[in-house]
């Protein structure tokens, strides 16, 4: 694989915020998934869980991802995926080194990342959904503790003609600096 190839991957990567009747493959949806939960955590902690909602569930979790009628496309994605933390593997373990720093934020969304560039690589689109009712999230997944969700993941074959977008990024000058010293 070349830079190249990382790069076009990268520019067909949008939001999908419409999705097509088209079924998804469980198998793939797990495949996904298993290929995402190879990112890299600090202490190799993996604080996570990916949860795909593909059942009756889905109708619920499209719902508590849709405050204020945001999201509505979310009803039509085939899976939608819950990024949960879990600390049940050893987070405390750390705790002493790392006090009050945690970075189970930073490794969910270095999941998320390679969850949503691992589907778009299977011709599978997605979009994060940050706008999202916590609380009822953990109600419906049966959660017995607080347990952070930071986001859903939809995913679904994008809708036939959804066109790609281009992207719209800061210009590199604002956003990268070469320290030569
Ligand atoms: C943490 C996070 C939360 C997001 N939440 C939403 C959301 O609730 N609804 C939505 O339509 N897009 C959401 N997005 C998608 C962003 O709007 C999108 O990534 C950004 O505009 C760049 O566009 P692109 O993904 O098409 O390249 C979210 C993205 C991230 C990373």
């Amino acid at each position: 694989m070349t830079l190249n190839d990382m790069e076009q991957l990268y520019l067909k990567r949008q939001s999908c915020r419409a999705f097509s009747d088209r079924e998804v493959d469980e198998e793939l949806i797990k495949e996904i998934c298993r290929i995402a939960l190879l990112a890299p955590s600090a202490c190799n902690a993996q604080p996570w869980q990916l949860i795909a909602v593909m059942g009756e569930k889905r109708a619920e979790v499209a719902k508590a991802v849709q405050p204020m009628g945001m999201n509505q496309f979310a009803s039509d994605a085939k899976a939608l995926i819950v990024v949960a933390e879990d600390k049940s593997g050893g987070i405390m373990k750390f705790g002493s080194i790392f006090k009050e720093n945690t970075y189970i934020k930073n490794d969910l969304g270095i999941l998320t990342a390679h969850l949503v560039l691992a589907a778009e690589a299977a011709g599978l689109g997605t979009c994060i959904l940050g706008a999202r009712d916590e609380k009822k999230l953990r109600e419906l997944l049966g959660f017995k503790k607080e347990r952070h969700i930071p986001h859903v993941i939809a995913v679904g074959y994008p809708k036939e003609g959804y066109e790609l977008r281009e992207k719209k990024r800061k210009p590199l000058d604002e956003t990268f600096t070469l320290l030569k010293y």
